[in-house]
């Protein structure tokens, strides 16, 4: 019944688990000409509960990197010339593998020495989570707490920094990266590594407890809209139906939380747009991966030192608009630009999509009423709500449950106006039926019994949907 016609596929391969850092095992001090004094202890917080089994290798690299930053002296570190510190974190490295009774051969050795390396001098002990596929976030309070977020669940991990200057070192790397600085004055900035990741950090004297560093991976297997219905995050008859209202040309605009999977599912949604199509994306950092070959991707550009040279998104879709594009997809609405969207999906370009911050969808509604007051245009609060009426098609909401999951908990379809009100009427909505104590959320899906006007739109395009599904006397499905 898979319309998506992908192979199926299994959930996330199984992934190493982050074990503990043995207790302080004392590291056989070989002769270090960088040998510096011993790192502050770790804090008394709690430390992940090995799952058993032998130590994975994810656990063996942050084992070893502890080690490093124990032994080695950073600051003298990014001192010395290439060859001079490859030899210092070679004989570490050596060192390690004879205490662990690593059964490595010379080549081994020698590549995993390269590599501890490279990791050192790229972005030390975090090289091996971002290389960790099954990890989504990264969020490192100060230098000795550090999480990963791994199928909804938040962890702590064995990684720390040697000290708040370490991680700096490291979070200064990041934003040079992409031309920026961070500093005292500017204690706050938004960054991208070189895969795509997201990352925002936070320093003194804004975050108390040292550098705060929240890393959002870039997947490299974009979610498909098949993988979302294999992790329960919707019933194949929601998928097939919001599909289908895509590729007909409906405006939606998901809505959701603070990574609740917004972004996710747009990029999982675009699947449904014809490969014929000019596309448009806007984006303060670009994270979709659409599939399409004719994409512009557009970025907004932040101020610079002068506080000069800012491009916001408002900009991008008005400039959009002159490019000829046949939708304009933004990753997220946050501001005024509400309104030029709303303009363009009400100006041939139907099927245009976005994401906005709203916990349901009648919020979503009230938030793009008040970005476009806070735009202060000219335009009377029935003006606004009939743009946004006769705009909008769909309103996807997404929500991550109390047990980290995701999932669609409503389709609604936007109908008109009804004296000043937008009218909606939800098509497809998810009901918890009970929680465990452990926090498991139990429910269902199951449509409201109400026929959505956009269904006579897919079918004038040949879209083809079961209306068995809009019954709701059945569940669609049950988790
Ligand atoms: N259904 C799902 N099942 C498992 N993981 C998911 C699901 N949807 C999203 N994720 C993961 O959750 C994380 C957050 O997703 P995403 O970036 O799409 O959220 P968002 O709502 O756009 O967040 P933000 O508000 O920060 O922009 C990502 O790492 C993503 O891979
Ligand atoms: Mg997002």
């Amino acid at each position: 019944m898979a319309r998506f016609g992908l192979p199926g596929q299994a959930a996330h391969p199984a992934a190493p688990s982050p074990t503990p850092a043995p207790a302080a095992a004392p590291a056989s001090a070989p002769a270090q000409t960088l040998a510096s004094p011993p790192p502050p202890p770790m804090p008394p917080k709690h430390v992940p509960t090995a799952k058993g089994g032998p130590p994975s290798q994810l656990d063996t690299r942050l084992r070893l990197h502890s080690r490093l930053i124990e032994e080695l002296d950073l600051a003298k570190l990014d001192k010395l010339d290439e060859k001079d510190m490859r030899r210092e974190v070679m004989s570490l490295v050596a060192d390690f593998a004879r205490s662990e009774r690593m059964a490595l051969n010379t080549a081994d050795l020698q590549e995993l020495g390269a590599s501890i390396y490279d990791e050192m001098v790229g972005l030390g002990p975090l090289e091996p989570l971002l290389k960790d596929e099954s990890i989504n976030d990264i969020l490192i309070n100060g230098p000795f707490q550090v999480y990963v977020e791994r199928r909804g669940e938040l962890e702590l991990t064995p990684v720390r920094f040697r000290d708040n200057d370490h991680l700096l070192r490291i979070v200064n790397r990041i934003v040079a990266g992409v031309g920026r600085r961070i500093d005292e004055s500017q204690p706050m900035v938004d960054a991208r590594l070189a895969d795509g990741s997201r990352v925002n950090a936070a320093i003194s004297p804004i975050a108390i407890d040292g550098a705060a560093v929240s890393i959002r991976k870039f997947s490299k297997k974009p979610m498909t809209l098949e993988k979302l219905v294999e992790f329960n995050a919707m019933p194949m008859a929601v998928a097939d139906f919001i599909h289908g209202a895509v590729k007909a040309r409906v405006s939606t605009v998901i809505s959701g939380g603070t990574g609740s999977g917004k972004t996710t599912l747009l990029n999982a949604l675009s699947a449904a747009i014809s490969h014929g199509e000019r596309l448009i994306t806007i984006e303060d950092a670009a994270e979709l991966q659409l599939q399409q070959p004719h994409v512009v991707r557009l970025e907004t550009r932040p101020p610079n030192i002068e506080g000069k040279g800012e491009i916001r998104q408002r900009e991008l879709v008005k400039n959009a608009l002159r490019m000829r594009p046949d939708r304009v997809i933004l990753g997220e609405v946050r501001a005024d630009e509400a309104f030029d969207m709303l303009q363009a999906m009400n100006t041939g370009h139907e099927g245009s999509m976005a994401t906005i911050h709203a916990n349901n969808p009648r919020e979503a509604i009230g938030r793009l009423e008040q970005m476009i007051a806070m735009g202060g245009l000219a335009i009377s609060p029935d003006a606004m709500r009939s743009q946004i009426a006769s705009a909008i098609g769909l309103i996807i909401q997404v929500m991550r449950l109390s047990d980290g999951k995701r999932k669609v908990t409503h389709v609604t379809e936007i109908t008109g106006m009804e004296g000043q009100v937008v009218q909606m009427q939800d098509i497809f909505t998810f009901n918890r039926t009970h929680t465990d104590p452990d926090g498991t959320v139990h429910g269902e899906f199951r449509a409201t019994g109400l026929r959505p006007r956009c269904i006579d739109e897919m079918t004038r395009r040949g879209i083809a949907y079961d209306v068995a599904n809009f019954d709701p006397s059945k569940a669609l499905g049950v988790s």
